[in-house]
Parts: structure tokens; C-alpha cells; sequence
């Protein structure tokens, strides 16, 4: 009942995969199913993740596979989620996945979850009797925060709500839970008529999107928060770090304030989903010259040709299905994990 226009709408959806992969197995779309009573749906007992996979030249290629899979298995560790699966185990599947799919592009969701023993049902809190199950399922998805926003930019708000505290529910981990926060600072940023809301942390400092990292441009100087303000570990954060420093664009994470975000010179997001998404307003002042930025457009620019496959990426970033149909025991260009305790390594 209030609703305004805008806040109904979800990211375009053209096409879902038949099949979701299971445990070990590929089971039909509509065989994915719990049963209402699993823990996961009363207490928020699930991490996930969040990976694309584009389209290229060479066919589709998945963006950073590995390190996407290794935040999914340290988020399941957070949580003390015993399961059996390998990093190389979850990146074949998919693997296999996506080459099922038929698709030439997707957005990968791998699940890992509490669900319900109905033999011998647990309904407490303890989320320990209750065995665990994991899935991967997989979509085409539109631009995340609309088909304009890439070239145009969003307009966002500050939100009321703020991040997540390190020491109540660690940010750092993908969990689903930790989307409920997510939730309140969407509904409150569509509800007001922007398209993302943008999380303080309890300092006070800037934390991050609901569902996107920050970037601010300052003169010449590209800034992000730091680990410590409550975000996200981001993978597109860290390639955005990274195509910075080859581009030989300063950049350094340090605390942001508020007020910070309404004299930047630009300011854009980072995000699986959001790709990177320039923000042209926050709370109705203008950001720049109120579209995107130089800066945002040349960093923009190369993310793209390197998930197209045109340019190549600082690392091994892309998993061709193809290719790795032949040597899915190897590594799949792992570049190494990005460790979420480590502050960026940069000149300052
Ligand atoms: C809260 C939050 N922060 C940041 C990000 C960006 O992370 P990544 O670039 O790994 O998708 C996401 C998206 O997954 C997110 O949900």
C-alpha cells in the first residue's frame, strides 16, 4: 500500500536456468524446493554469493570465479557451516552450470543454507541439528539499478538506517541475514523516490550501498572505506582497486564522512549486481557536475572491456566455460583469494 512507482519494479529478468545444481547434482528448476518449516527461513541461516558471468568473444566467461567462491566458503565458516564442499568443487559446478544454462550471460547464485531434517525436526534456535543443503541456481540479469544508470548515474539518499556493527553481524560475511539491513535501507531509499540508499556505519562514517560498495573521487584521488566501516569485502571493489593502479590513478581507503559525499568531485558504486553504477545526486545535491564522471568513466570503461573479454585484466579474472571444460581440475586462473583482514596495500 506504499508503494510509488518505481519501488514495485525489479531488475529485468529475461531468462532462468531449467536446472539448479544440488548437493552434488543437478536437479530440475522446479524440483528446488524446502520445506517451510527450515531453520533458514525463521533465523536467517544462509550465506551466499553473487557472480556474473558475461558474454564474450571466446563465449561466456564467469568474472573472478574463484574469489568469489572462496568469500562464499569463508562467509559458511563465519557461521560455522560444517559442509563438504571444496573450492574446486563449487567452481566446476558452476562451471557446469552455466554451460547448462545455454546461456551466453547469467548472474551465478550459489546457497548454503539450514534447512530441516524432516525425520527428526529441530526447530530451535541452535542451528546445529538441522542439515545443511547448498544450491546453485543461475539467471540472466538486466542492469541492476536500470538500463540508464550506467551512463547516466543513480540518485541516492544517505540512509537513516545504519550498517551493520563488526561485533553484531559481521558485514564481512555474505549472509543472508544481513540483508534484512539491506532491505530497510532499499525499501526507505524507493519508498523516497531514490534508486539506492547509501549506509552509514555506526561511527557514523560511510559504509557502503545496500547492496554495492562506494568510490569518491576527490580532485585526482580515487577514495573508498575502509574493511573496518562495516562493508562488504567486495570483488569488484578489489578490481576496481585494482584497475587503479594500473591505470596509475590514486587510491586509498580511508573513513568517509557524510558530508564528504556531497562535495566529491564523483562518486559512483561497485557491485557484482550494479556493475559500476555512477551517482549523479545524494540527497538531492548534486555530486560534480551531476552525471559521470571522467574519472568513473575511464575506471567504467575498462572493467567492461575486461569482462568482454577486449583488454586484458590485471589478473586472470575470466573462466572461459568453454576452456574449462577440458581442465576443470586446475585452477581456473586463480589469482589468490582476497584476504578481508588485509587493509589495501597502497602509497599514501
Ligand atoms: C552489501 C554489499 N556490499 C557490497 C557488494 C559488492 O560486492 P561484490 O563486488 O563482490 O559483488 C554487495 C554485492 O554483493 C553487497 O551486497
Amino acid at each position: 500500500m506504499f508503494s510509488k512507482d518505481g519501488a514495485t519494479k525489479d531488475v529485468k529478468t529475461p531468462r532462468i536456468c531449467d536446472v539448479v545444481w544440488h548437493d552434488g547434482e543437478f536437479i530440475k528448476w522446479d524440483d528446488a524446493r524446502v520445506h517451510v518449516m527450515s531453520h533458514v527461513l525463521h533465523y536467517g541461516s544462509s550465506v551466499f554469493e553473487g557472480i556474473r558471468c558475461y558474454a564474450t568473444k571466446r563465449g561466456p566467461a564467469v568474472f573472478r570465479l574463484r574469489e568469489h567462491m572462496q568469500r562464499f566458503l569463508n562467509s559458511a565458516k563465519i557461521y560455522r557451516m560444517d559442509h563438504p564442499w571444496t573450492l574446486d568443487q563449487l567452481c566446476d559446478a558452476a562451471i557446469e552450470l552455466s554451460r547448462r544454462s545455454g546461456m551466453d550471460q547469467c548472474y551465478i547464485r550459489p546457497i548454503l543454507f539450514r534447512s530441516l531434517d524432516e525425520e527428526h525436526p529441530a526447530f530451535g534456535v541452535n542451528p546445529f541439528p538441522n542439515p545443511l543443503a547448498c544450491y546453485i541456481g543461475a539467471w540472466d540479469w538486466g542492469k541492476y539499478l536500470g538500463d540508464e544508470a550506467i551512463e547516466q548515474g543513480v540518485d541516492v539518499c544517505v540512509s537513516t538506517w545504519n550498517r551493520l556493527t563488526a561485533n553484531s553481524m559481521p558485514a564481512m560475511a555474505k549472509s543472508g541475514a544481513n540483508y534484512m539491513n539491506s532491505q530497510l535501507i532499499k525499501m526507505e531509499a524507493l519508498l523516497n523516490g531514490f534508486a539506492e540508499g547509501i549506509a552509514l556505519d555506526d561511527r557514523g562514517y560511510v559504509s557502503e550501498g545496500s547492496g554495492e560498495n562506494i568510490f569518491l573521487v576527490s580532485g585526482d584521488v580515487v577514495l573508498t572505506p575502509p574493511l573496518s566501516s562495516s562493508i562488504l569485502p567486495g570483488i569488484t571493489r578489489d578490481s576496481v582497486i585494482q584497475i587503479c593502479q594500473e591505470l596509475g590513478i590514486t587510491i586509498k581507503e580511508r573513513t568517509i564522512q557524510r558530508a564528504a559525499l556531497y562535495v566529491a568531485d564523483e562518486l559512483f558504486f561497485s557491485g557484482t549486481a550494479a556493475e559500476i553504477t555512477p551517482i549523479r545526486s545524494v540527497d538531492r545535491i548534486t555530486v560534480g557536475e551531476g552525471g559521470r564522471g571522467p574519472i568513473t568513466e575511464k575506471i567504467q570503461k575498462v572493467f567492461f572491456e575486461i569482462t568482454k573479454g577486449d583488454r586484458e585484466a590485471p589478473g586472470k579474472w575470466l573462466t572461459y566455460i568453454k576452456d574449462a571444460a577440458q581442465k576443470s581440475s586446475d585452477n581456473n586462473g586463480f589469482a589468490g583469494a582476497i584476504d578481508p583482514a588485509a587493509e589495501l596495500k597502497v602509497s599514501v
